[in-house]
């Protein structure tokens, strides 16, 4: 773990968030690889579970909600880790979390009775102090779905089932923030909000667990991906079916994204307290009712760690040890890197800026490098996870041809610079 840490820093993926005032726990920065690997995940997300499909929509809410969305939908109430002080050094941990429940993991001192503590980051909206300007940064994105649910209705006239989809930040005050990106206090969810009728949520389950398996493998979590059916006593206050998807982290296995039956709980509870007729009229039948609800949820920050961890490989090349990022091309930061062979040649700089700018326009994530020699580029471009470099020298001003070397295997080929883009559309 820590070497995935120091890499991702050194590398300029992810540092940690204020660091240069002593950081801020829970928080992290991303630089633009992290970016780009965090984009290129939600962007496929998107397209998997949105366009591609006819019967989910995305939507995009507000963070700062009504604090009564929170008091109906059970945060304000029920939203609490148990919470454990030490009567001695004064820190605070989870009761859960800790071997112990008598004695501080940190100086052995007395720990304090468990008390519930809520997670919600509360802030005051507008100027005035009053009770009523009480607002908290949303802990889930789905609850801005669930209030949009009439919108939607009288706007789109959706027949069941559907799907609302949202990618949001989401902000949790964890008691005790660690392992990286695992759990941290501001984070990003993918999530999706599937309305059917009540009596037809067990197949809808299960379609939507094989399309999540699916979609993991697509971005390379073929491995190290497993279900766990999470015990009644265990589930959140509104599931009747929760599948939590584990991934076999370095720090053990932990989940990854979750897959929960919501039943009719949320659109329930906020009719009753909104007093909004939240019933589907169903054509054929003519019946109304309340729909159900099937919730994937992922979490972007904990797929972005076990990418990274998945990816982070070391071996041995042409007699060199390496450590690199053996990213899926399907979201890795940069797919191709293009090297003229030798930077003080202008004819082969000037060819290689060609094929550098057909790739960047057909296929965005290409790279330029002309700094060092070529085995330097190939292990920067490696470290970073780079599929492909293409390098331009003397015989490609003759016919055209290029080299194309693969990360994984460092071998090379030679090809037509006319046949590249079929190759990364392919990808
Ligand atoms: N709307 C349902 C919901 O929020 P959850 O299991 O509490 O369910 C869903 O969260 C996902 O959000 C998790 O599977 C995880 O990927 C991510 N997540 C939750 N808390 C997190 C945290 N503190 N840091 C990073 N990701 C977190």
């Amino acid at each position: 773990m820590e070497k995935i840490v120091s890499f991702s820093k050194r590398r300029g993926f992810v540092f940690p968030g204020s660091e240069i005032y002593g950081g801020l726990a829970g928080t992290y920065d991303y630089g633009p690889l992290g970016l780009a690997l965090k984009n290129n995940i939600k962007k496929d997300w998107w397209k998997t579970f949105v366009e591609n499909r006819e019967d989910i929509f995305g939507i995009e809410t507000a963070i700062l909600m009504n604090q009564k969305v929170w008091e109906a939908s059970g945060h304000v109430s029920g939203f609490s880790d148990p919470l454990v002080e030490c009567r001695k050094c004064k820190r605070r941990f989870r009761a859960d979390q800790i071997e112990n429940a008598s004695i501080c993991p940190e100086c052995g001192g007395t720990l304090g009775e468990a008390k519930q503590f809520n997670m919600m980051f509360k802030t005051q909206v507008g100027a005035s102090e009053e009770a009523t300007a009480v607002s908290y940064l949303r802990p889930e994105t789905a609850q801005g779905m669930f209030v949009n649910f009439k919108n939607i209705i009288d706007a789109y006239h959706p027949k069941l089932p559907f799907g609302l989809a949202q990618i949001g930040r989401a902000f949790r005050n964890e008691i005790a923030p660690r392992d990286f990106l695992f759990r941290t206090r501001e984070f990003e969810q993918m999530e999706i909000e599937y309305f059917v009728k009540e009596g037809e949520w067990k197949k809808s389950f299960e379609d939507l667990k094989d399309e999540i398996i699916d979609w993991l493998s697509k971005i390379g979590l073929k491995s190290g991906v497993s279900e766990l059916e999470v015990p009644e006593e265990e589930r959140a206050h509104y599931s009747k079916r929760t599948i939590d998807f584990e991934f076999e982290y370095p720090f053990g296995r932990k989940e990854l994204c979750g897959l929960a039956y919501r039943t009719d709980f949320d659109l329930k509870a906020h009719a009753e307290a909104s007093k909004t007729d939240f019933s589907y009229l169903d054509e054929e039948t003519k019946e109304k009712f309340i729909p159900h609800c099937i919730e994937p949820s992922f979490g972007v920050d904990r797929l972005v760690l076990a990418i990274l961890t998945n990816a982070y490989t070391e071996d041995e090349l042409g007699g060199e040890k390496r450590a690199f990022l053996r990213f899926s091309p399907a979201i890795a930061p940069i797919k191709a890197a293009v090297f003229p062979l030798l930077k003080n040649k202008p004819e082969l700089v000037k060819k290689a800026q060609e094929v550098y700018q057909m790739l960047k326009k057909e296929i965005a994530d290409a790279a330029f490098d002309d700094n060092g020699n070529i085995g330097k580029r190939y292990r920067r471009q490696d470290e970073i996870g780079t599929p492909f470099c293409i390098t331009i020298d003397f015989q490609t001003l003759e016919d055209d041809t290029v080299t194309l070397r693969d990360r994984d295997s460092g071998e090379q080929r030679r090809l037509e610079i006319n046949g590249l883009l079929a190759i990364f559309k392919d990808l």
